[in-house]
This record gives structure tokens, C-alpha cells and sequence, in this order.
């Protein structure tokens, strides 16, 4: 093992992605930021220098962090913000995962104006044991032109009437161009920016790891002409799934196998937005193009002109658990405990549209954390807190969403991965006796259906504390979150470092 170390600067930069400029919250001066490489088993060291001019933070999604829970991220839970002109030093071990992930903020809205980026998990095996060439990382987005605390403040205000804000574009490794036409008078927008590019070798397999790093939106992805293999999905190896054309919702990720197998010229690749998943009054009807070249070498330098050699099919679900399956059987025990969470989105006094779970809408308590907490040995929470405390080591904990609302939710949760039992759509009944319990993949954001339900199971064998949420950054923002608080006995036992400390008297 290695000890990586990098120096993220977080400073607010004009910059014009899509050709449209915008001040970006930029990670050493670029979007998306630097990706972070390591290797199973390394030691990652990440000094955050904020000059955002706002207090931050930065979690490392899909990172397990055992015995480092005060390095997950989440202010409001698992630590204090790092204010404005102070740097904060994240120092972890990577043990026991490979596969892609990424870093984002997790305070406020803020990783939609920029604070993020790819993490990639490397294990040296992969390359032998799927037979690919190159590694390749595309890094998909929705994008807005105003910043997200503009957005939120229309959001969270009776006006918006629940309706979350439409994206302006999407991004491809924070690449697009845009209609200078549609933008406001006065804005600096220039037409035709440049478009990702994706050079292929003739016959040789790339890996390519597609993190859907949206705010709000889910995509479609695919390449006219090719089609591909699934490999993992968020750190879980598969049995090789051809497909040709990939749903990725919010913050998941999937590898897929290309093989440039096709004649030497250009290609697009397409991220096209899933429009159809949303409720018919949210529905954003735009044609927008997100699109990428694919450019095998000795090719022309001109923009493909092949077309989509598929029709787009909106599945609304994820991947299906016949497709998707593990390469390593890993069969979950049997549940211990069930819980049982209702979601719906309903008027707060304020006539504010905001999502409940069982009842209580979460409010982040950014002054005292909840790992604060359970050091000072509080074990009593606000109803608001949206806590669940697990206190027997090795648990195994069956989550059941009972989705009331008729838009889907991607929902993620910290410091595991979850066996994915089961989901049905809208009507289709959950019966426990006919999950999956045989050979369920495992990964850490999963869909909840529109009007549907999911089924979740995890051992609860790693103390900390553990949000849960929809990450569509509009409902967190709204407040659908629960946290578990896993083994506080233990908890107590660990010791964070100074400088986490230090950061509550800053
Ligand atoms: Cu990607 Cu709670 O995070």
C-alpha cells in the first residue's frame, strides 16, 4: 500500500464549461476537479484549502471509512464546516473496495456549483480478469447557469410550488456546448464550445466508468454503433451484461467494456436526459444535446455523423437484478430487523412543498453535529434528526421505503454497500417472502420506483454515522434523510483526531 496525497484548493472561478460563464465553485481551479487514483489498500491524504468564501466540506461518496467516521464528510452529521480561509486535512485508508466512486461537497447545494470530482479505486486484477486495454473515466452532469443557492431559495419557498429547478444543460467530463440564443441578455456565452473527446485505438477495449455526478437528473447513456459490457457497478464486480444503451440515475456509477471493434472514423457518445421519469408537471421538455466524439485514431478530425442506433427506452428502474449480477456470490444472512420508512411530499406550515419520512422532514443541525453527539453521550435525538441507532454489532438491517410520491428517488446511503432484495413500480405488491435473498447485488445508490417500494439489507458492522438520502440535492436540501447512528458503544471506543475537533472552535 501507498500513502496518495493531494492539495484541493476551493476557490469560486469564472468559467464557461458549456461556452456560458458561470463563477464555479472550481477544485484547484478546474471542473470537474482532479481525479483522485489509488489503489485497493492505499492511504488517501486530502488537504482542503477553502477560499470558497462560504463555509464547505467534502465526502467521498461510496467510501466505506471504517474507523474513520469523522472523515465521511457530512456537515450537520459526521463533522463541523471547514470555514472560509482554513484548510482541513481528510486522511484515510481505502480497504476492502476498488471500483469507481467520487468526491463532492456535502454542504448545501454546493457540489452543483462545482465541488467535485471522479475517485477511482484501482485493482491491479481487474485488467486480466475482464480483458481491457485502457481506463477511461466519464463523468456525466446536469449543469445549471445560476448557483445553487439561488435555486434553493426559490425551491424552499411556497412559489416553486414543489417543482425543482430545470437544468440549463448537462455536461460530459464538464464538457458541452450550448445555444447562446436561449441564454439571458447581458450573460457571456459563446456558441459552439468544445465537446468531450474519447480517442480509440482500433481493436482495443476500453473500461469506461460513467458517474452520474447530477444535481437532480437521470440519464440515458449510450454510443451510436457500440455496444458494451457491464463490469461493476459501484465497487461490485459483475458477471459481464451486454447492453446497448445504460440508465444511470443520480450519484451511481457502472464500468462498462467497449470494444472499438467498429471501422476507423467518429462516433457520438449520448447522454441524453431521462425525461420521461419525472412527473408529467416537472417534465423539463428539453433538447438539450449532451453528446461526446468518439474518435478512433487515424480518423478525421471531423464531428461524427452516425446516428443513434437505438431507440432510447426509458426504463424509470435501475438495472434488473437478472441482469445485474454479482461475479463473487455474496449471499446476505437473514434479516435481524426491518424498518419500515414512508415517503411523501406534502405542505409544511410555511406552505412549503417538503418530503417526509414517517412523518418528519430532517433538519440539518450544522452547529452540532450528530457524531458530536454521540461523543458528548447524547442518546437522545429531535424527531427532525430522522435517527435510527443500531446497538448490536453485526446486525442485519432490512430497509423498506414505501414510496408515496410519483417521482422516483435514488436513494444513497453512507459508509456501506446494501443488498438490493427487491423493488416493485407502481401496483406491483411487496411480498418479503419473494425477495431476492439468493444472489442480490450489492452497491450503495439504488432507485427507488415512482409510487413503488425497495427493499435494502446491510450488516451493521461499521460504527459510525451513516446518512441515508435521496440524492437529488433538491429533496436532501428539503430534508429526505435518515441517519443511522451504528454501534455508539463502539463509537465511543475511536478517537478522532485533533484537528477534527479543532474544527468546532473555529
Ligand atoms: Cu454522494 Cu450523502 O452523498
Amino acid at each position: 500500500p501507498q500513502v496518495y496525497e493531494y492539495k484541493f484548493h476551493l476557490s469560486k472561478v469564472e468559467l464557461a464549461p458549456d461556452g456560458f460563464t458561470k463563477l464555479v465553485s472550481a477544485v484547484n481551479g478546474q471542473y470537474p476537479g482532479p481525479p483522485i487514483q489509488v489503489n485497493r489498500g492505499d492511504r488517501l491524504i486530502v488537504h482542503v484549502v477553502n477560499c470558497l468564501g462560504e463555509p464547505t466540506s467534502m465526502h467521498w461518496h461510496g467510501i466505506f471509512q471504517r474507523g474513520t467516521p469523522w472523515f465521511d464528510g457530512v456537515v450537520g452529521q459526521t463533522q463541523h464546516v471547514i470555514p472560509d480561509k482554513y484548510t482541513f486535512t481528510y486522511d484515510f485508508t481505502i480497504d476492502l473496495q476498488s471500483g469507481s466512486y467520487w468526491y463532492h461537497s456535502h454542504h448545501r447545494g454546493q457540489y452543483m456549483d462545482g465541488v467535485l470530482g471522479p475517485l477511482i479505486v484501482y485493482d491491479e486484477f481487474d485488467k486480466i480478469l475482464y480483458g481491457y486495454d485502457e481506463d477511461l473515466i466519464v463523468l456525466i452532469t446536469d449543469w445549471y447557469h445560476d448557483n445553487s443557492a439561488d435555486l434553493f431559495k426559490w425551491f424552499l419557498s411556497p412559489a416553486s410550488k414543489g417543482a425543482e429547478p430545470i437544468p440549463n444543460n448537462a455536461l460530459i467530463n464538464g464538457k458541452n456546448d450550448y445555444n447562446c440564443d436561449w441564454a439571458a441578455k447581458g450573460s457571456k456565452c459563446v456558441n459552439n464550445s468544445e465537446l468531450a473527446n474519447f480517442v480509440f485505438k482500433k481493436d482495443c477495449k476500453y473500461r469506461m466508468r460513467v458517474i452520474n455526478t447530477s444535481g437532480f437528473s437521470a440519464f440515458v447513456f449510450s454510443i451510436d454503433n457500440h455496444d458494451f459490457e457491464i463490469i461493476e457497478v459501484e465497487g461490485t464486480k459483475t458477471i459481464p451484461y451486454r447492453i446497448n444503451q445504460l440508465s444511470i440515475n443520480v450519484a451511481q456509477r457502472y464500468s462498462v467494456i467497449v470494444d472499438a471493434k467498429q471501422p476507423i472514423s467518429n462516433y457520438w457518445m449520448r447522454v441524453e436526459f431521462q425525461q420521461e421519469c419525472l412527473p408529467d408537471e416537472f417534465a423539463y421538455n428539453l433538447t438539450i444535446d449532451n453528446k461526446a466524439i468518439i474518435h478512433y485514431e487515424e480518423a478525421s478530425l471531423e464531428n461524427p455523423t452516425t446516428n443513434s442506433w437505438t431507440d432510447k427506452v426509458e426504463e424509470c428502474v435501475d438495472l434488473e437484478q437478472n441482469k445485474l449480477k454479482p461475479l463473487l456470490p455474496n449471499i446476505p444472512p437473514n434479516c435481524d430487523t426491518r424498518i419500515v420508512y414512508e415517503i411523501e411530499f406534502k405542505e409544511d406550515s410555511n406552505g412549503v412543498n417538503r418530503p417526509y419520512v414517517n412523518g418528519s422532514s430532517y433538519v440539518s443541525d450544522e452547529e452540532y453535529p450528530t457524531l458530536k453527539k454521540v461523543f458528548d453521550g447524547v442518546h437522545e435525538f429531535a424527531k427532525t434528526e430522522n435517527i435510527y441507532q443500531i446497538h448490536k454489532k453485526d446486525e442485519v438491517i432490512d430497509v423498506v421505503f414505501i414510496n408515496k410520491d410519483d417521482g422516483e428517488h435514488p436513494f444513497h446511503l453512507h459508509g456501506h454497500v446494501f443488498w438490493i432484495l427487491g423493488w416493485g413500480e407502481k401496483d406491483e405488491k411487496l411480498v418479503y417472502e419473494k425477495l431476492n435473498t439468493l444472489n442480490p447485488i450489492q452497491r450503495d445508490t439504488s432507485t427507488i420506483p415512482a409510487e413503488g417500494w425497495i427493499a435494502l439489507r446491510f450488516i451493521a458492522n461499521n460504527p459510525g454515522v451513516w446518512a441515508c438520502h435521496c440524492h437529488m440535492e433538491w429533496h436532501l436540501g428539503a430534508g429526505l434523510l435518515v441517519q443511522f447512528v451504528e454501534l455508539p458503544e463502539i463509537i465511543k471506543t475511536l478517537n478522532p483526531p485533533k484537528s477534527w475537533w479543532d474544527l468546532f472552535s473555529k
